[in-house]
């Protein structure tokens, strides 16, 4: 039978899955530099005010309500502040819950949106499986990592629906400038397109310059549609409990968020026990994201630290987020490199042609890693590059 072809032609891991999966079964043990899993950090996470969140005589409850519970809305506008209000928020499992439910309501098959390159890979299938079409528009670096509004501009055609930034972006850690803002709203507005602004790693400024646009949510009234999408997976380091969300601003808000309750209550994917435990959860969050910052300030100061031994290497600034950009001479490819540092070396990395960093000799960590983890990584990794 003809499956969808929208799907992938095949299932065949990458070469650097296939090798890691090898060293798995013949049980070496893998430095991983890659690793954004939270709950495999070694954070102290306060278990017990979790459990207890998430076992009170709500979570037994079932009275559901498309935009997700009043209450958890609450707590979530009260998170971001800026006079955000619990009726300009839709609840969904997940950002790339969010994602789908916004290219729903955005396009028709065949659309285009507009996504920036280098950036989060999973675009390209999340605008896929809705029939769409994810068009890199590629950032340049200069100093720092920039938008180029104009190619941004340039790309626009008659099918072209949305913009998607990331804010701060991953993997570049670039956050937008206020200045960008202005143009990229304006723009959007001209051209009748909507903005969707993925600021999932917002609360994580590291080095991040003062004209930084902090979050979307400083504009109140943008002149194009916003859709601003979060979620616990970063704001509380809690990704397991699936609970993200999509703040509407701008234009035609009302109806957005109708149209979007209207999608989201095919599929109600929302569980009770998470929307009941979202306040607690959210009062938790600040002292789980302390721990975050400090362990990605603290591998950084490793890695610093490591390169100082290695003149030929480098790393970009992080103005935020959760990874770093090495630079190492391309003498070979990025892919080939990470798949030699696994082989020979057991350190995992990820090639920065992952995200759309093609042949520049780039190579993306993970600052999430164990402290122990990524020294040890970088002593040996860093030799063999
Ligand atoms: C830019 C970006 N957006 C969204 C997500 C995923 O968020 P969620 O777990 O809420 O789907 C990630 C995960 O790493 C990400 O990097």
């Amino acid at each position: 039978m003809r499956l969808s072809s929208r799907l992938p032609p095949s299932f065949e891991p990458n070469a650097l899955s296939a090798a890691l999966a090898r060293s798995g079964s013949e049980g070496r043990e893998i430095l991983d530099l890659t690793m954004s899993n939270p709950t495999r950090c070694g954070f102290a996470y306060p278990e017990a005010e979790i459990r207890a969140a998430l076992s009170t005589p709500g979570v037994l409850a079932y009275d559901p309500d498309p935009q997700g519970s009043q209450t958890a809305r609450e707590a979530i506008a009260g998170h971001h502040g800026q006079g955000l209000r619990a009726d300009h928020l839709l609840l969904t499992a997940s950002t790339s819950e969010g994602y789908g439910l916004l290219f729903k309501l955005l396009g028709d098959a065949g659309d285009e949106v507009l996504v920036p390159s280098p950036s989060y890979p999973l675009f390209d299938w999340l605008a896929r499986l809705e029939g769409l079409h994810a068009r890199p528009v590629p950032s340049y670096f200069h100093d720092r990592w920039h938008l180029d509004l104009g190619a941004l501009e340039s790309a626009v055609t008659s099918r072209t629906r949305a913009v998607v930034v990331v804010n701060p972006n991953n993997p570049t850690g670039q956050f937008l400038s206020r200045t960008e803002w202005e143009a990229l709203t304006a723009l959007c507005a001209r051209q009748g397109l909507a903005l969707l602004v993925d600021e999932v790693f917002a609360d994580y400024a590291l080095e991040a310059p003062a004209d930084r646009l902090a979050t979307a949510l400083l504009d109140p009234d943008p002149p194009c549609p916003v859709f601003l999408l979060s979620g616990l997976s970063k704001v509380a380091a809690l990704p397991q409990l699936k609970l993200g969300w999509i703040a509407v601003r701008g234009p035609g808000a009302a109806q957005h968020l109708e149209a979007l309750a209207f999608l989201a209550d095919q599929y109600l994917s929302v569980s009770a026990p998470v929307q009941a435990a979202a306040p607690t959860l959210l009062s938790l969050a600040g002292g789980i994201r302390d721990q975050v910052r400090a362990r990605l300030w603290s591998n950084l100061a490793t890695l610093d630290g490591a390169l100082a031994a290695h003149p030929r290497l480098s790393r970009r600034s992080v103005e935020g987020g959760w990874s770093v950009l090495l630079r190492r001479p391309a003498i070979d490819s990025d892919a080939a490199c990470a798949l030699r540092l696994l082989e020979q070396h057991s350190v995992l990395v990820h090639p920065g042609s992952y995200f759309d960093l093609h042949g520049d000799g780039t190579l993306v960590l993970s600052l999430l890693s164990r402290e122990a983890t990524f020294r040890e990584g970088l002593r040996i990794g860093l030799a063999g590059l």
